[in-house]
């Protein structure tokens, strides 16, 4: 089989038009079964809880503690049950003019003066709404700034390496340092916003909902370090490839746009699922070609029936959220980017894996979701994004998919009269 990091989604791709939904091949030097395809990912998320286990580095582990994506068994789904109504569709239209506060400036200093590398400035954006959101921080307050520097520590130490190695590294101390001024920054912000009750962030249903939880479910403060992590790269690359796209293909653009200008006006809309058709199949079509993840691994913890193979106990397990949108017969010209798939009954957002699925489901997908309509609209509202550079050359796709060289963006305002 052709080596992973050479051209991971075609060999990947390649691997289940050959061999089916389930093949072996070697991830990260190490023999892994892939399933993927419709069929296999419905086999997979149906059996998967008490079988496979996600398979973690003794470094995440350590950085992340009782952190959801750690945990199995009952302590995981008790924490999901307690994590999910403040991050689900029914808490949506309460977070819609926080983030509409932070997008709107960050709109309109890429409409002023132009973005010089669209993937650093999507993240620090989708690190300013995680801030807001999951920890009620507004951009400027004082708290603001600390958080950015000590996160950004903190990030730095997931990149050291993963096994004992990572003992004698600098950034994983520091790494530890940051863990425990972010937890003390958390506990801070929980104490203060319960008081407030802040109804534009999530925290004071976080922290009622973790009052009275289980030891096994977990202590709040490691989830919560544990969604700003899985918010921050995700929603950026998600981000990145939608403006990416409506600057490529100006038609669909301008029809965005319309929406856009609506959802100014009464941005209740972004939280509906029935409105904004176009601005949703933008994000749908988005998320069929640009999955931000790569690879989802897990470990066997018993043996497994799997697209009719018995895998033994102790193997690795990976499924990758892309594999099956660009199956021909699901998607017709699959390489192509036409939202209006979406929007005539052609293809179903059914389809998409890009949050995965079964017991390890992305709990933020609501949430990530509405933040990217939110940036979108907020620049088509101002003009439509131009990439004066050029489309991205190579790309990277870990820790999720994004350009590898820096991307320039502008917003040429001229074009909202239309
Ligand atoms: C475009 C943005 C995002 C994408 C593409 C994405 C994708 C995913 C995927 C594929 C998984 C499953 C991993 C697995 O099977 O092992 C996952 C899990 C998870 N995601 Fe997301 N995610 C995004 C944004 C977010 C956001 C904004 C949050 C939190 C606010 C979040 C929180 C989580 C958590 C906590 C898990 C672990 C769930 C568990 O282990 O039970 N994600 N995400």
């Amino acid at each position: 089989m052709q080596r992973f990091d050479r051209d991971p989604l075609g060999a990947i791709e390649e691997g289940h038009r050959q061999y089916g939904p389930v093949f072996r091949m070697t991830v990260d030097g190490n023999e892994t079964v892939l399933v993927g395809t419709g069929a296999g990912l419905g086999e997979l998320f149906a059996g998967e809880r008490g079988r496979l286990e996600v398979l973690n580095t003794p470094l995440v582990h350590d950085l992340f503690g009782q952190a959801l994506f750690n945990l199995s068994g009952d302590g995981h789904a008790e924490a999901r049950r307690r994590l999910r109504p403040a991050l689900g569709g029914r808490a949506l239209p309460g977070y819609v003019s926080s983030l509409l506060e932070v997008t709107g400036p960050a709109a309109e200093r890429w409409a002023q003066h132009g973005v010089a590398d669209l993937y650093v400035a999507a993240r620090a954006l989708t690190g300013e709404l995680s801030a807001r959101i999951l920890l009620g921080i507004v951009p400027g307050e004082a708290d603001a700034a600390v958080f950015a520097a000590v996160f950004e520590r903190f990030v730095a130490a997931t990149g050291a390496p993963s096994g004992r190695d990572r003992l004698m590294t600098g950034r994983y101390w520091a790494g530890r340092a940051a863990r425990r001024r972010l937890h003390a920054l958390f506990a801070r912000r929980a104490a203060g916003i319960v008081m407030k009750r802040d109804p534009g962030s999530a925290l004071a249903g976080l922290v009622t909902a973790f009052e009275d939880a289980p030891q096994a479910a977990g202590p709040l403060p490691h989830h919560l370090l544990a969604l700003l992590i899985a918010a921050r790269e995700t929603t950026a690359s998600l981000i990145t490839w939608c403006l990416v796209e409506l600057a490529s293909n100006r038609e669909d653009a301008a029809r965005a746009q319309a929406e856009a200008h609506t959802a100014m006006v009464t941005p209740g809309v972004l939280a509906r699922r029935d409105e904004l058709p176009v601005l949703r199949a933008v994000l749908a079509e988005t998320q069929r070609l640009h999955s931000p993840n790569l690879l989802s691994m897990r470990e066997a913890v018993c043996p497994v029936d799997l697209g009719g193979y018995r895998i033994p106990a102790g193997t690795r397990v990976a499924y990758s959220p892309s594999a099956g949108h660009f199956d021909p017969e699901v998607f017709p010209q699959p390489y192509a980017f036409r939202p209006g798939r979406f929007l005539d009954g052609e293809a179903r957002g059914a389809r998409l894996w890009a949050f995965g699925g079964g017991a390890h489901a992305c709990l933020g997908r609501p949430l990530a979701e509405l933040m990217a309509l939110a940036t979108m609209a907020s620049v088509l509202h101002r003009g439509v994004p131009r990439l004066p550079g050029g489309l991205p050359g190579r790309i990277r796709y870990r820790p999720a998919k994004a350009p590898l060289m820096a991307v320039p963006l502008v917003i040429d305002r001229q074009e909202t009269a239309a």
